[in-house]
């Protein structure tokens, strides 16, 4: 595939759907939206504002970091909180497509409302070919497929969208972000789910419950970047495990799971064979600086039968 000529036909397919009117484009600090978000400034100039949903569910230190990569390529990003919008959404919930619906109903609902505020028609965003094909499939419901599995963007959120990636898959991806001159920290990144942090939290998502798996997940992701796999983690299990402190009292505490995996495509994914030296740095780690967890587990499942994320 010419991924150049891929590039320049959606920034021109991009132009004549938009017209005269005005977009906006949500970053999520994952290489898709991205390029998404790179593709339409090049078609759009200043007549597409970009957004950051701050929702709370994000890794650590994310907002910061992507307004300012974007800033150095001469985009502004206007960060958007909403993070106890979208923890009263998911306050209660425990069943995975429940919680994964609720995220996307606030999701575009913030959207929606900044998109009526500036008078924008359409909405830019970074759906690839799995999210679609694993949405109508029926495995989850990925948090960006609306007018795919029948649900209307127009009707129920006011907008229309425009998804310029969504024949490619990741490697695919990566190609358009060099082409388009993304850094290199922001092409060879790790995918990260759109619902974010609650795709690994099981039971219920509190900010509590996010805080110890967004610690979790960067101690994950520092222990293993040099080895550069398709993507590494940490899950906060539903239950608590039985623990016992340094002075040989009984701990009742938090149960994490580690994830890392390799892949092409992310439709099938193999676990990582990590050195042990690697996993048990990543144990003292955990339960050093993340108080009361008691309990840490390597997951060791293909996908499939299992998933990659946890919901
Ligand atoms: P699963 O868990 O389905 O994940 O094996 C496959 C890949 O997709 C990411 N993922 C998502 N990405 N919205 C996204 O943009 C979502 O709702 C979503 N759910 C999972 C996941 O991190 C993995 O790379």
């Amino acid at each position: 595939m010419n991924y150049r000529k891929f590039a320049r036909q959606q920034i021109q397919s991009i132009r004549r759907i938009v017209g005269n009117a005005a977009a906006i484009s949500a970053l999520s600090g994952g290489v898709d939206s991205a390029v998404t978000t790179v593709l339409g400034h090049k078609a759009l100039g200043n007549r597409m504002k970009v957004l950051f949903i701050d929702d709370g569910l994000m890794r650590q230190d994310e907002p910061q970091a992507v307004r300012k990569a974007f800033a150095r390529m001469g985009i502004k990003v206007t960060v958007v909180q909403a993070a106890r919008k979208f923890f009263a959404a998911l306050a209660g919930l425990t069943d995975p497509e429940e919680k994964r619906k609720a995220f996307r109903d606030t999701f575009y609902s913030c959207l929606g409302r900044a998109l009526r505020e500036s008078g924008a028609e359409f909405l830019l965003q970074g759906t690839i070919a799995p999210d679609i094909i694993e949405t109508k499939k029926g495995v989850k419901t990925q948090h960006n497929v609306l007018d795919q599995i029948g649900i209307s963007a127009k009707r129920g959120y006011g907008f229309r969208t425009i998804e310029p990636l969504k024949t490619l898959y990741k490697p695919g991806v990566r190609q358009v972000a060099r082409i388009l001159g993304l850094p290199k920290a922001m092409h060879q990144r790790m995918p990260f789910p759109g619902p974010g942090l609650s795709c690994r939290v099981l039971g219920e998502v509190t900010p509590e419950r996010v805080e110890v798996v967004r610690r979790g997940c960067r101690i994950v992701e520092e222990e293993t970047a040099s080895l550069k796999r398709f993507q590494a983690f940490a899950v906060l299990l539903a239950d608590r495990a039985t623990g016992v402190t340094k002075d040989g009292r009984r701990a009742f505490g938090h149960f994490l799971c580690v994830r890392c995996v390799d892949s092409e495509n992310a439709i099938t994914a193999a676990p990582t064979k990590l050195p042990w030296a690697v996993l048990m740095k990543i144990q003292r780690r955990i339960t050093r600086e993340i108080p009361g967890v008691t309990k840490v587990v390597y997951d060791i499942t293909p996908k499939p039968p299992s998933t990659i994320e946890y919901i």
